[in-house]
């Protein structure tokens, strides 16, 4: 089908309560009009999804924020003028008009305008805002291609919108504005020290923190069914002997034969192509059936702190690989 036809057809379908998974910038996005009640709830079922975990409204332009909020601080201002249409989502106090169950019951609400063309008309010819998780059973890593989605949800949803693999691949950074100084509740696509150039230092919450209202900072999140380690060194290398394991490298190296796989991220060692592949990686790692991941780690700068957050969360508990292998005996 042709984009345009495609992206009428989903329109369609947000109006009339059903679920459409669309690209965004970051990763798959699974939609229905935020102000429809029962579809939004089809969403949390068909992901699996515990009910108090809020989704984000997506709005194709900055203008619609005012009839979902109470009032838009000056640093949110400031920040969605300076970062949207883009990855970034801002928490403000809500509006009454948006249902409970698209918040959680709380008295806030995660807006974002997504910068990729396909959100942005299927927003515009929905003519209301979408209320979207990532198109991903709970729990599990973001989608970043239709495929992905098709994969894991295919039957479930009305419609899949295939915009071709997401170009940024890690998750929006969410700000919340609840207290007089911002707070970063989940690092992202636009990196903490853009932020701050713009409205100064944020306040970073411990994960303890957040976790009643974000449970996308639970410890163990987008996880993979192959563990994950990323506490581990070459020379504890051989006590894997004749265990597949997989190496999740950041850039061409030179260790590839200990491994049974190796996902390279990004030959020439550039942040943002890591990114944009990371999900696409542990996915084609996780359907070899390893016995473990081992990842590289990198800096926490610029994207590299939305990346090792997923790696961590994606990892298994924070268990070095030697106390993985005790407690599953691999
Ligand atoms: O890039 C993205 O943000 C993607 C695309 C589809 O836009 N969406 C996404 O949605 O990652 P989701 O539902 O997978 O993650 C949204 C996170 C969750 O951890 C949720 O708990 C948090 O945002 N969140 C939503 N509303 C919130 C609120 N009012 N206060 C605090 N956290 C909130
Ligand atoms: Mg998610």
């Amino acid at each position: 089908m042709k984009d345009s036809r495609a992206i009428l057809q989903a329109a369609k379908i947000i109006q009339h309560g059903g679920i459409v998974a669309f690209p965004t910038e970051t990763v798959y996005g699974l939609g229905a009009d935020a102000f429809n009640p029962l579809a939004v709830a089809r969403i949390f079922e068909v992901k699996r999804r515990p009910y108090f975990d809020p989704l984000i409204v997506h709005v194709a332009n900055p203008a619609d924020v005012k009839n979902l909020v109470k009032e838009i601080p000056s640093n949110a201002k400031k920040l969605t003028e300076r970062f949207w249409p883009g990855p970034l989502t801002v928490v403000l106090f809500k509006e009454e008009n948006i249902p409970d169950i698209v918040t959680a019951g709380l008295p806030t609400v995660a807006i974002r305008m997504p910068s990729h063309p396909m959100a942005l008309s299927l927003i515009k010819e929905s003519r209301c805002p979408i209320a979207a998780p990532s198109a991903n059973p709970f729990g599990y890593l973001s989608p970043t291609t239709a495929e992905h989605v098709r994969e894991q949800l295919g039957d479930q949803v009305d419609l899949i919108l295939d915009g071709g693999p997401c170009p940024v691949g890690v998750e929006s950074t969410i700000v919340s504005f609840l207290e007089e100084r911002p707070r970063l509740l989940r690092p992202g696509g636009v990196s903490l020290e853009e932020i701050e150039s713009v409205i100064g230092k944020l306040k970073i919450s411990p994960i303890e923190e957040v976790r009643p209202s974000a449970p996308g900072m639970l410890p163990k999140h987008y996880a993979p069914r192959t563990p994950i380690v990323l506490d581990w060194n070459e020379k504890n290398l051989d006590i894997y002997k004749g265990k597949k394991i997989g190496l999740l490298a950041f850039q061409e190296t030179k260790n590839h034969l200990k491994f049974h796989s190796v996902e390279v991220l990004s030959k020439k060692g550039d942040i943002r192509e890591a990114a944009a592949n990371l999900f696409a990686a542990i996915r084609r790692m996780d359907a070899l059936k390893l016995d473990l991941i081992v990842a590289e780690t990198i800096p926490e700068i610029g994207l590299g702190r939305a990346i090792m957050d997923r790696l961590r969360r994606a990892s298994s508990g924070g268990l070095s690989s030697e106390e993985l292998i005790k407690q599953s005996e691999i």
